[in-house]
């Protein structure tokens, strides 16, 4: 560790979330702000939604409530309109998007692509680094226009990007003409928000700083009938010292196994193929339960369910445990590929980055799983550039990513996001430099991915088929158990089953093939 970066870490030290005291003040709700009086609206009343707030928790019991409705009044208020959610970053929020669809849905609307058809709209945010929030500014300034032309339309901002005080800041002073922004934790709120929205006058901000309970029966519209997304559980205590996913997620929320198994087994009922089960640490899953029950023992739940398909994402490598090593060990419907973002292949940075794991326990982990899998395909996420980061660190990262064999890698610029310990952080790196880097990194990276697709050639794969490849509409296309998109030839009909298709070329991310056999049956 340089100079630089001890001074940072004792930093650090000094302001973990962990020290925080708790906070009485558990919900904060702000509604309503005039674009006439805004300047007194702002001075006096507004409270924007609170980073600071949001970091502080409480072990305190988090409810499950089983009684989400629609009201009466507004359930038919969507008759006749049409509703739009352009959705940014991760699965979490795509699935949000599903509830929020499932929501609009039961109160009359109908779905619409198209933004001049669009009754209301809404951005589902994200606000994991810089670039993800300047496009959906851009958004904002490209719906201007329609507003203008149509004064009724709604135009709604969502997701993580409205739990950052700065940007309900931004909007409230420089797009005034948004008529709704509302935070991740109050979702299940969107009916009477919307209704505020039509009837009221105002801009219409519904931001908790902290995260409320656990909702289960909110409607969820599914994109697709193959695939499926889960929630195992909500929010991230992890912070890392980069990341402000625990500040717009809020705390670890496990639902209850019961429930999650029922939505599974629903979903296999109604005939869906593969399952991902979502988190942001889904290896946390279950340790605010206090009933001595994790991922491990969910997955070896999930195992006795009818569905051919079952992963997770995301994985923490601090809290993946032997337990799960041992269950994804026996196979079954659980598939043979492992995302486990690593970040940084050096241990100083590492520590700082508040990952809690070093580079050789990193690799133990990895020993473990492939004793136990050896067939496991491995994925990671990897930030280069972080602050101070030095060559001889960033050589620790390619090295580690060779001595993995990772067959792919998510790879992103360190993005100083504010309110974060990182953010405070001088850095002497400069942007040429991290560039340079990542397309390093990225070079490495295809080598790896196109290595390892090459030894599939001749090979005979099974492919879960999701439908037309996106490029050509005569192709299908699909992924193996290994999660490797296959792109092949072979009848309609297949679509949403398992099929064998014989590999006859390797690309860098995808491999082409020849449908051999119809379906295989699962199980
Ligand atoms: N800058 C760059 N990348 C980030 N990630 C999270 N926060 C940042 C940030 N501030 C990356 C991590 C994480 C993935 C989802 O996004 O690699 O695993
Ligand atoms: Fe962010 Fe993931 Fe770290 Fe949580 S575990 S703070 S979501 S990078």
């Amino acid at each position: 560790m340089n100079e630089q970066q001890r001074k940072e870490m004792s930093q650090i030290r000094q302001g973990t979330p962990a020290d925080v005291k708790s906070d009485q003040d558990n919900l904060e709700r702000i509604q309503q702000k005039s674009s006439e009086d805004f300047t007194k609206y702002f001075e006096t009343t507004y409270q924007p939604p609170s980073l600071r707030k949001a970091q502080r928790r409480r072990k305190e019991d988090v409810k499950v409530h089983y009684d989400f409705t629609i009201p009466e009044e507004l359930d038919n208020i969507g008759h006749g309109r049409k509703y739009m959610i352009r959705t940014y970053g991760c699965q979490m929020n795509e699935h949000d998007t599903e509830v929020m669809a499932g929501i609009f849905e039961e109160m009359g609307y109908e779905s619409t692509s198209d933004t001049k058809e669009a009754d209301i709209i809404l951005l589902n945010t994200c606000a994991i680094r810089e670039n993800a929030e300047n496009k959906v500014f851009g958004e904002i300034g490209h719906l201007k226009p329609l507003k203008l032309e149509n004064p009724n339309l709604i135009i709604g901002v969502c997701g993580c990007m409205s739990q950052e005080e700065s940007v309900v800041n931004r909007i409230l002073q420089k797009h005034p003409f948004i008529d709704l922004i509302f935070g991740t934790h109050n979702i299940h709120r969107l009916p009477q928000l919307v209704k505020e929205a039509m009837f009221g006058k105002e801009m219409v901000i519904d931001v908790w700083s902290k995260e409320g309970d656990i909702i289960e029966n909110l409607p969820r519209s599914r994109k697709g009938k193959i695939k499926a997304w889960v929630n195992i559980m909500y929010g991230c205590d992890k912070f890392c010292t980069y990341c402000i996913v625990p500040y717009t997620r809020g705390k670890e929320r496990s639902r209850l196994p019961e429930d999650i198994i029922q939505e599974v087994r629903h979903l296999a009922a109604q005939g869906y193929k593969e399952i991902t089960l979502l988190g942001q640490n889904v290896n946390a899953y279950g340790k605010d339960l206090d009933i001595n029950y994790g991922l491990g023992d969910l997955m070896d739940e999930l195992t006795g369910i009818d569905i051919p398909r079952i992963r997770f994402t995301t994985s923490h490598p601090r809290d993946f445990d032997d337990r799960l090593i041992e269950v994804l060990a026996k196979g079954g419907n659980m598939l043979d590929h492992i995302h486990l973002p690593v970040q940084s292949g050096n241990s100083d940075v590492l520590k700082i980055m508040g990952r809690k794991y070093s580079r050789e326990e990193y690799l133990e982990l990895v020993r473990k799983i492939r004793t136990a899998m050896p067939n496991a395909t491995l994925t990671t996420d990897i930030i280069v550039g972080f602050p101070n980061e030095t060559e001889e660190q960033f050589q620790d990262t390619m090295s580690l990513m060779e001595e993995v064999g990772f067959e792919a890698a998510y790879t992103f610029i360190y993005s100083a996001r504010e309110g974060t310990p990182a953010a405070r952080m001088t850095d002497n790196v400069s942007m040429e430099e991290k560039k340079d880097r990542l397309q390093r990194l990225n070079k490495l990276v295809n080598d790896q991915s196109a290595e390892a697709m090459k030894k599939y050639e001749g090979e005979v794969v099974e492919v879960l088929v999701e439908g037309e490849s996106k490029k050509n509409s005569e192709v299908l296309a699909g992924y193996t158990k290994r999660n490797k998109m296959v792109n092949f030839t072979g009848p309609r009909s297949s679509i949403g089953t398992i099929v064998k298709v014989k590999i006859n070329k390797a690309k860098t991310w995808s491999l082409d093939g020849v449908m051999v056999e119809e379906t295989i049956e699962v199980k």
